[in-house]
């Protein structure tokens, strides 16, 4: 395997392949570059979805996205669930595989919840552990999201952007850096989001997602229902100049709206990275003048 690899250089606009949208990826193209999908809806051989899913990937490079790994499980990758995502992969061919930066069951109960792990030496042991099963079974680096969280650990020993370069540096991973998920945290615990950004390793992050969330007050929820909120736009602009052109994606998964909503949302995202772009590359040349 080559976790020393640098990053896919695919700087492309994707949108999260919802059962909805199905009709309109078959009938016309779209303009959209890739595709996201969520794994765990086909990892059970045959049947509808992976008709559709082959269909739709004859047109679409994709990505495949998973809730189940369970990194920082302390008992350890489900191996039925490795293999079954494995058997994926060799369907798909997906330009990379993201999960969670998270634990979600343990002695082999799945909670259906993405939990904040305590940032800690132990579980940062635990979860590097884990992440080398995983990239030995799927053949490629990981690449992991940042999850919104809600409650913290007096436990912590660092931060979570030093918790997440370390596993980095010890893993080989890769990061899925969702802007809106720092957003929130950093409403809900009181950090600075640019701090944030500063700290994670620019050049690991393969992938940005952007969604929307529930303002509610003094606490914000991660509900991906909404359009994309404008302090989050904000911050994504500020994560490009830090991180460069990066893979984007806007995630829905409430309130679905029609195709053509999202693609207008994400023609947004493709104008605020083409002008994060274009100031980079004036300051470059200030520089080099
Ligand atoms: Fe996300």
């Amino acid at each position: 395997m080559t976790t020393a690899q640098s990053r896919v250089t695919h700087a492309g606009f994707g949108l999260g392949l919802r059962t909805p949208h199905y009709p309109d990826f078959l009938a016309a193209p779209q303009r959209v570059d890739w595709l996201e999908i969520l794994s765990d809806n086909y990892l059970v051989p045959g049947g509808k979805p992976l008709v559709m899913l082959d269909q739709i990937r004859a047109n679409y490079p994709m990505v495949m996205h998973g809730v189940a790994l369970s990194v920082g499980a302390a008992d350890g990758p489900d191996r039925d669930y490795l293999d079954a995502l494995a058997a994926l992969e060799r369907r798909v061919e997906p330009l990379w595989i993201s999960d969670h930066l998270c634990w979600t069951g343990v002695h082999g109960k799945v909670l259906h919840d993405l939990y904040p792990l305590p940032y800690t030496e132990a579980a940062l042991d635990v979860v590097v552990r884990n992440v080398q099963i995983a990239q030995e079974v799927l053949q490629r680096p990981l690449v992991l999201e940042n999850v919104s969280s809600y409650v913290s650990f007096r436990a912590s020993e660092m931060t979570e952007w030093e918790f997440i370069r370390a596993v980095c540096d010890r893993t080989g991973c890769r990061l899925l850096l969702d802007v809106n998920n720092i957003y929130v945290s950093s409403v809900n615990h009181g950090f600075d989001p640019q701090a944030f950004l500063e700290g994670i390793p620019a050049d690991r992050v393969q992938q940005i997602h952007l969604a929307g969330h529930t303002d509610h007050g003094d606490h914000i929820v991660d509900t991906h229902d909404h359009p994309v909120a404008d302090p989050v736009w904000a911050l994504y602009a500020s994560a490009l100049a830090r991180v460069g052109p990066v893979a984007t994606l806007i995630e829905r998964d409430d309130q679905i709206p029609p195709l053509a909503e999202l693609i207008t949302e994400l023609d947004h995202a493709r104008l605020i990275a083409s002008r994060t772009t274009t100031s980079r590359q004036r300051e470059r040349a200030v520089s080099l003048a």
